[in-house]
């Protein structure tokens, strides 16, 4: 029998296949329920290597078009039914070809899972993750995730390892450009909206694609912001900041987890029962995927935790890896650990389960073709209605850091020149991790400034590089300057500064640029700088120099346009910090959800928690970001001034727009519980609301408080929250807030 017959016979043997079968199926059984009926008769059929290859990812070639280059040896794999999922293989065409010969060649003809990083968009590039999270708009970021997906979807992926819900509190790890920065609350929003954006309502729509909720967990916690290092974290840490966003992803329904590189108090995450198995899949009961990283089961042995392959693939399905990601462990160890009873059958049949599972829900054994569309790759991807959602995006990630009286720039001006080596890129602005964006499609900094304003002298020059210490241009761009009403100089990271193994131990701009900067900047024109990076960076200098400061992070394909929008305010900007910026390297990690201490710095005392040589506070705080507008709060209240365990506390402030121009505003609520069974950070986020107001208009900005609010895990680790006294905060960012008491009665 032909393997399609064998599986399609299992199939109605199930009762559960075909359209009279699914009409009567559906009466009978919850779709979930027929899911895992039609899961259980594909699995008896599978052999034993069948079982274990379902439980093999392989990488291919990155190839898009043309014959198939994927390595013969893989070919053979997926043909043997050794292969469960392929990453990097990319487009309708090229995907189709690959997943024929897991249909028409192996056996059983169970299609193949594509898993691809699609990070911040497929072809049409957004901003990064952390230039997203700057948004601090829900909405819109969810609406990345669903482009992404789409795009993604129709070009033959049905997964993507995003989003990367790592907090991250050191801005010198290069990954933080990929997560949602250093907030547990908000991080977890982030999640929610991600996950909603890429997987949709239903993952059989062939626009929606699996998300993963990676790295778990705790990989934003490595020693001194290197990658890959060992993490040495409180489990009261792990709970309260790193595992909140895990939970939400999970809850906003994940289909799959990736397990992270480091190391957990000792115990590679990759090896850890405690964490996949008993956490994860147990006590959270999640009935997903779980997928190792690159080749980290064999990372099992420099770590030092096992002696050998076999050892390894021992620990990590033990610890519940479901999926080895290119390490071929799993293949060349479990016959044996199986033989030897230290691996059973049943553990490796509810991780082929978990595979199948998805494999059913995404549609693949009804047509294992239908993700692999040429004519919607075509009509879709980078297709202008995505590149105006990217530009939106992209300007409302944007922060304003600093700006005297400089911008909005006017559309008037007679000569303009556009300086750095960032003005005229176009390979930086799609930064790390951008899936098949290319270069050639962004629109640079120069390119829209010259749209924008078609009677105006633009002159350009790139003064200098990103990197490297030659000057040599600084004089051509000084005289375009010179020449100039009004500079724009664009600054910052190139792509491959952040991201993946691209940890910095300096955060200050790259090369001459700080010179480049300075110099023009003793022109004394009006002038704006505008800051392309994947990381906060130490500014210090330039905040105390330079008039205008414009952070618009790497802002993806149409980031140009934004750029220029926000610039000469076709968009007032209303983006916020999800990341401290802080003075110095030196004060890293600094973060706004810090402890009181029992000395809290006073400058003229001496035996107080300080620097002697720098204040404590950062140069821009979590949640900062100014507006070409003024937004005045007033009337901040709260229903009550105390509260019972089941009641809700109501908290509201008026905000006005008292200042020329439209905008929004992102009203930001804190709260502090003074006295805990375990101390409690100074401040800490809880409810966030983009408001958009007119000039001269005003709103009342409500928040609702429970005790669930209000929880933490007290001294014996219950999740629970404590009577007493505590603080409400409300403002525009977390070091300028009102202030109100309140207290929670027993
Ligand atoms: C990264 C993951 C990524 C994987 C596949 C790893 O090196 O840590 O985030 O999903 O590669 O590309």
């Amino acid at each position: 029998m032909n393997k399609l017959m064998i599986l399609c016979a299992a199939l109605l043997v199930a009762g559960c296949s075909g359209g009279a079968q699914k009409e009567s199926s559906k009466n009978s059984l919850s779709s979930d329920k027929v899911v895992e009926h039609k899961v259980d008769s594909v699995l008896k059929l599978m052999t034993l290597e069948e079982k274990i290859g379902q439980l093999n990812q392989l990488t291919g070639d990155g190839e898009v078009t043309g014959p198939i280059t994927l390595a013969s040896s893989y070919q053979e794999a997926i043909k043997k039914g050794e292969v469960g999922s392929m990453l990097n293989v990319n487009g309708a065409a090229y995907t189709r070809k690959i997943q024929k010969i897991a249909v028409e060649e192996s056996r059983l003809g169970i299609p193949l899972i594509f898993g691809y990083d699609v990070i911040h968009g497929y072809k049409t590039i957004f901003p990064i993750p952390l230039g997203q999270a700057a948004s601090f708009d829900l909405e819109a970021i969810e609406q990345s995730a669903r482009v992404a997906a789409i795009e993604a979807a129709a070009s033959g992926q049905h997964w993507t390892f995003a989003p990367m819900v790592d907090i991250a509190r050191d801005p010198r790890w290069g990954r933080v450009m990929e997560g949602a920065g250093e907030d547990p609350y908000y991080g977890s929003l982030v999640a929610t909206a991600l996950v909603k954006g890429f997987q949709g309502k239903d993952l059989s729509d062939t626009s929606t694609i699996m998300a993963c909720a990676k790295h778990f967990v705790a990989y934003g916690a490595a020693m001194a912001g290197r990658d890959y290092n060992t993490v040495d974290i409180s489990n009261r840490t792990l709970y309260e900041v790193y595992l909140p966003p895990f939970k939400a992803a999970l809850d906003a329904g994940v289909a799959t987890f990736m397990s992270s590189f480091n190391e957990l108090n000792g115990v590679p995450v990759t090896g850890n029962k405690e964490m996949i198995h008993d956490l994860l899949k147990g006590k959270w009961g999640f009935k997903g995927i779980v997928v190792s990283d690159w080749a980290s089961i064999m990372e099992l042995m420099p770590q030092g935790i096992v002696a050998n392959p076999y050892e390894a693939a021992d620990l990590a399905m033990n610890a519940g890896i479901d999926m080895d990601m290119e390490a071929h462990i799993y293949t060349a160890e479990l016959p044996k650990l199986l033989k030897d009873g230290k691996v059973s059958e049943a553990q490796i049949d509810d991780a082929v389960r978990r595979i199948l599972r998805m494999k059913f829900k995404l549609g693949l054994f009804d047509d294992p073709y239908r993700y692999c569309d040429t004519i919607r790759e075509k009509e879709l991807v980078l297709n202008q209605s995505h590149l105006d959602i990217a530009r939106d995006v992209a300007r409302k990630s944007m922060v304003l850091l600093k700006n005297n009286n400089v911008l909005p720039l006017s559309k008037n001006v007679k000569s303009i020149a556009v300086i750095g080596p960032l003005a005229d890129d176009q390979n930086d602005l799609i930064g790390t991790w951008s899936a098949r964006g290319e270069g050639k499609d962004v629109v640079s900094l120069l390119t829209a400034i010259k749209a924008k304003l078609p009677n105006a002298n633009v002159t350009y020059a790139k003064g200098c590089e990103i990197e490297g210490d030659s000057k040599a241009n600084f004089n051509q761009a000084l005289a375009a300057a010179s020449r100039a009403d009004v500079v724009v100089v664009a600054v910052g990271e190139s792509a491959m500064m952040s991201g993946e193994a691209l940890s910095r131990a300096y955060l200050d701009l790259p090369g001459v640029q700080k010179e480049l900067v300075l110099a023009l900047n003793a022109l004394h024109k009006p002038m704006v700088v505008v800051m392309m990076n994947g990381r906060p960076l130490t500014i210090e200098w330039m905040d105390q120099q330079v008039p205008a400061i414009l952070e618009a992070w790497l802002p993806g394909t149409m980031g140009g346009p934004a750029i220029a929008d926000v610039l000469f305010g076709d968009y007032n900007p209303s983006g916020k910090l999800p990341m401290t910026f802080p003075r110095s390297t030196g004060q890293i990690p600094l973060f706004y959800y810090q402890k009181n201490t029992g000395r809290p710095r006073i400058d003229s005392v001496r035996y107080t928690s300080k620097y002697i040589d720098s204040p404590n506070t950062p140069l821009y705080p979590f949640g900062y970001g100014l507006s070409y507008s003024k937004f005045d709060y007033s009337d901040f209240a709260i229903s009550s001034p105390s509260i019972g365990m089941n009641d809700t506390l109501t908290v509201s402030v008026k905000v006005k727009n008292s200042g020329k121009y439209d905008g929004a505003e992102v009203v930001q609520l804190y709260i502090r519980d003074l006295v805990g069974s375990v101390t409690r950070p100074v401040k800490e986020l809880k409810g966030i609301r983009k408001i958009f107001l007119k000039v001269g208009e005003e709103a009342t900005v409500k928040f609702k408080l429970t005790a669930h609010d209000l929880a933490f895990y007290t001294r014996n680790m219950e999740f629970k929250a404590e009577p007493g006294d505590f603080k409400v905060f409300v403002g525009s960012n977390s070091a300028e807030l009102l202030e109100l008491g309140f207290r929670l009665a027993q």
